[in-house]
């Protein structure tokens, strides 16, 4: 063995995200609904600001994030100061900060699959053990119990996803406060939160009042989803003061170009646009279970901008058959849900068209 390299990052995996529209290669009209991206477009707040920024492009970027922090801490009505927040390249950069942060060779993480892959895969490139306590037949709960008997003196991460992806189900406040009250003060529990605004459970929470509580929590989120922007890549971050500072550390100069940070301040100021899009998200997710209903295809109730569905055939043979007629979808059992996939929710015209290529695929007569 070359000592050269890290043996647990060169066995580590490689992310295989969903193709993007150019990579598929093809001038035939394709409903992308792969990627959890936003039905319509990005915010139009932050398309003005990144043409208006693009004047000064011979400029470096702000040196730190310090703008953006700020616009967070007035976004969120100054709950908890600007210096809580810390923000990067994305909210898989954010995790990949936490786990940088906080894993490393004999340390332990938590997942529960059915998860994001990038928790797992993040993990091992730092040499960390990744135990999974998957979430619980059948609508996914989480496994308060089962976690606290997972935890060991080398845990440091407990990840935890709501609303979920693939499943789109949620941790109810009972017991995401369970769970926390009882875990020891060696390791920070992860709520990724990056479909936050979709969610409309009434026993739905955030990290942030845990956060104003002083526990040992860290929320992940990102402008991806609810503002569009997923090809910018900007992500943030909040927690306690004494872990943000830590994690500040990563706050590297220019860590965000001019775009990101322009863009992401404007984005904030656009509720407007977040409200007609959780709206439209809201009522389209209705409508879909009630088709689904109708057509008898297994899937869960989601609090979040995609539905998982379980069809009768194998997702290596439906997913194919999908894109035949203009659908992409996403095939997730390397997200711990073997026979699912999972399915964006578009917009209307694009929903017809998925729920009318459903039914030819799976030939359910008329
Ligand atoms: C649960 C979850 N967390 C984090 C992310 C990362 O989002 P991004 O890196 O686009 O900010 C995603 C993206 O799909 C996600 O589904």
């Amino acid at each position: 063995m070359n000592r050269l390299f890290k043996p647990y990052l060169q066995a580590g995996g490689t992310y295989k995200g969903g193709k993007t529209l150019a990579e598929l290669g093809t001038d035939r009209k394709i409903y992308k609904l792969s990627s959890n991206e936003h039905p319509v477009g990005p915010s139009p707040k932050a398309v003005a600001a990144v043409r208006k920024a693009a004047d000064n492009f011979h400029f470096y970027p702000d040196r730190n994030g310090a703008r953006l922090q700020t616009a967070l801490a007035d976004f969120y009505q100054h709950q908890i100061p600007a210096g809580q927040f810390f923000t990067g390249n994305s909210g898989s950069e954010i995790l990949d900060f936490i786990i940088r942060g906080f894993l490393g060779e004999d340390l332990e993480a938590i997942i529960c699959n059915p998860a994001f892959g990038i928790y797992n895969m993040f993990s091992g490139w730092q040499g960390a053990t990744v135990k999974d306590v998957p979430l619980l037949a059948p609508d996914f709960r989480l496994d308060v119990k089962g976690i606290l008997n997972a935890i060991t003196d080398k845990t440091r991460v407990i990840f935890l996803t709501s609303p979920n992806n693939p499943t789109g189900t949620y941790i109810p406040r009972a017991d995401l406060e369970a769970l926390l009250d009882q875990v020891p003060k060696h390791l920070v529990v992860v709520l990724d939160e990056v479909y936050y605004r979709f969610a409309d459970a009434p026993d739905y929470v955030t990290a942030m009042e845990y956060v104003k509580k002083g526990h040992q929590i860290i929320a992940v989120n990102s402008f991806s989803k609810t503002y569009g922007l997923a090809a910018l890549r900007i992500g943030y971050g909040y927690s306690t003061p004494e872990i943000a500072a830590y994690l500040l550390k990563y706050n590297r100069p220019f860590l965000l170009n001019q775009l990101s940070i322009e863009a992401g301040i404007a984005a904030l100021s656009d509720e407007d646009f977040v409200q007609e899009t959780v709206a439209m998200v809201r009522s389209e997710r209705t409508k879909i279970y009630a088709a689904l209903d109708d057509l008898g295809v297994t899937y869960w109730q989601s609090q979040g901008n995609f539905i998982l569905i379980k069809p009768v055939m194998d997702p290596s043979k439906f997913v194919p058959a999908m894109l035949e007629e203009g659908i992409m979808v996403r095939a997730v059992g390397n997200f711990g849900a073997p026979g699912c996939v999972r399915v964006t929710i578009g917009t209307p015209e694009a929903n017809a068209a998925y729920l009318k290529a459903l039914r030819k695929v799976l030939s359910i007569p008329a």
